[in-house]
């Protein structure tokens, strides 16, 4: 039976706690959902956002292959998976998923070998590299084989300021100089093929600009507003230079979640990585450019009621990764007003809630929270419940739920 708050409430992409409630009633707690109508709108929006441009999906910011499979299956614009590692990767291969960039490089004989053999295979598997041990160790493993392993190389997009580095550290080739070194040096791998170029402006597309914690919003504006010229410049310089040295590129990657607006503009971009705007979680609710919607979350049960507005609930301590800061504790989603007490947070076997609000809470009820990350919650939870106008349409596994634990 749907719930019958769905005609009344479920309509709007503001659900409300009892939407929630009425609909878990008989669910076991703790548990994770997907919103799958709030799922489709953030998949459309994101759709829209793309432009002209294909979408690959960051699956490490999804982490369920039925999800996954969900989004490839349903546009032609969606061009294929951004893996987290060569493990991942090669699971997904042998799940039938084709076109995997592994955005990340690996320096493991087996997971390289793992991937080698699915590309004798047929499949179409590229692995990530910036230094010429990684050119070498694929070359070397590729030639046992008797193979030409498609690469990429991944282009550092972060600009160093004095006393600021904007961005994040991942690839030592970042100007002319070092793409010029690293083709240099792929000249002396035959068995290596270069066949994507990456740039990730993580100082775009991961850092909100409308944040009430942290630096000051009009700063990061200001940054941001002067370093897009300078990631599009590179990223154009390099491409020519790849050219200009004989390689013909399948793609070339841009951005994320955060910086779609400005990464479709660049017409050098073939495809935007895009990950997190699916699920929406709390780091991307600071964004000036777009505003999708809380598809994903988490609930913990009232099991304690030390005082007049205070609900204990059983776990919830599932803060994110990165700099450890407020941002990357879980947010109470629902109800409305009611908020975690600063001393304890959400905690490992315990969270205290506090509430005054007009909703009747009982022992035996849910809190709902959102996770600061995307696909980090899925960490913490076997399976996820899929829901769809007031109905609990499907239970799914995530990759731990499968049995897989990549990073
Ligand atoms: C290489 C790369 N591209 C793109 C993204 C953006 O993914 P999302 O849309 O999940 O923020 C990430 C996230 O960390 C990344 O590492």
């Amino acid at each position: 039976m749907p719930s019958r708050f769905w005609n009344e409430l479920g309509s709007s992409s503001m659900k409300s706690y009892n939407y929630y409630r009425h609909l878990f009633q008989d669910y076991a707690k703790p548990f994770a959902f997907v919103d799958m109508d709030l799922f489709a709108r953030n998949r459309e929006d994101i759709l829209a956002r793309a432009g002209s441009k294909k979408i690959r999906i960051a699956s490490k910011s999804v982490r369920c292959t039925f999800l996954l499979r969900e989004l490839i299956n349903s546009s032609v614009t969606f061009q294929g998976l951004m893996c987290y590692s060569p493990r991942e990767a090669v699971y997904l291969s042998k799940k039938g998923f084709d076109d995997l960039l592994v955005a990340y490089p690996s320096m493991d004989a087996k997971d390289i070998d793992d991937v080698l053999r699915q590309t004798s295979e047929g499949k179409r598997i590229y692995l990530m590299t910036d230094h010429e041990q990684h050119l070498l160790k694929i070359d070397k493993q590729a030639r046992a084989r008797g193979l030409r392993q498609p690469v990429c190389l991944d282009l550092d997009m972060s600009i160093s300021y004095p006393g600021l580095h904007f961005g994040v550290h991942r690839s030592k080739v970042n100007n002319k100089k070092s793409t010029k070194q690293y083709l240099n040096a792929l000249a002396k791998y035959p068995n290596v093929a270069l066949k994507g170029l990456m740039g990730y402006e993580a100082q775009i597309a991961g850092l909100g600009d409308k944040a009430s914690f942290g630096v000051k919003n009009s700063v990061i504006r200001r940054l941001k507003k002067r370093a897009i010229p300078e990631i599009a410049k590179r990223r154009e310089q390099t491409v020519e230079m790849i050219r200009a040295a004989g390689h013909k590129l399948d793609f070339v990657n841009g951005g994320g979640t955060g910086s779609m607006e400005t990464t479709r503009t660049e017409q050098y971009v073939t495809e935007i990585a895009v990950g997190s705007g699916f699920y929406s979680p709390t780091l991307f609710d600071y964004y000036d450019n777009f505003k999708h919607q809380p598809a994903c979350a988490f609930a913990i049960e009232i099991v304690r009621k030390p005082n007049r507005n205070t609900y204990t609930c059983a776990g919830g301590g599932f803060p994110a990764s990165g700099s450890p800061g407020i941002d990357k504790a879980p947010a109470i989603y629902l109800p409305r007003g009611a908020k975690l007490t600063d001393n304890e947070g959400a905690g490992e076997v315990q969270t205290p809630v506090l509430y005054k609000g007009p909703q009747e809470l009982s022992l035996g009820d849910p809190i709902f929270l959102r996770h600061a990350k995307a696909g980090e919650l899925c960490e913490r939870f076997n399976e996820l419940h899929l829901v769809s106008k007031g109905k609990v349409i499907k239970t799914v596994p995530t990759y731990r739920g499968e049995g897989q634990c990549f990073l």
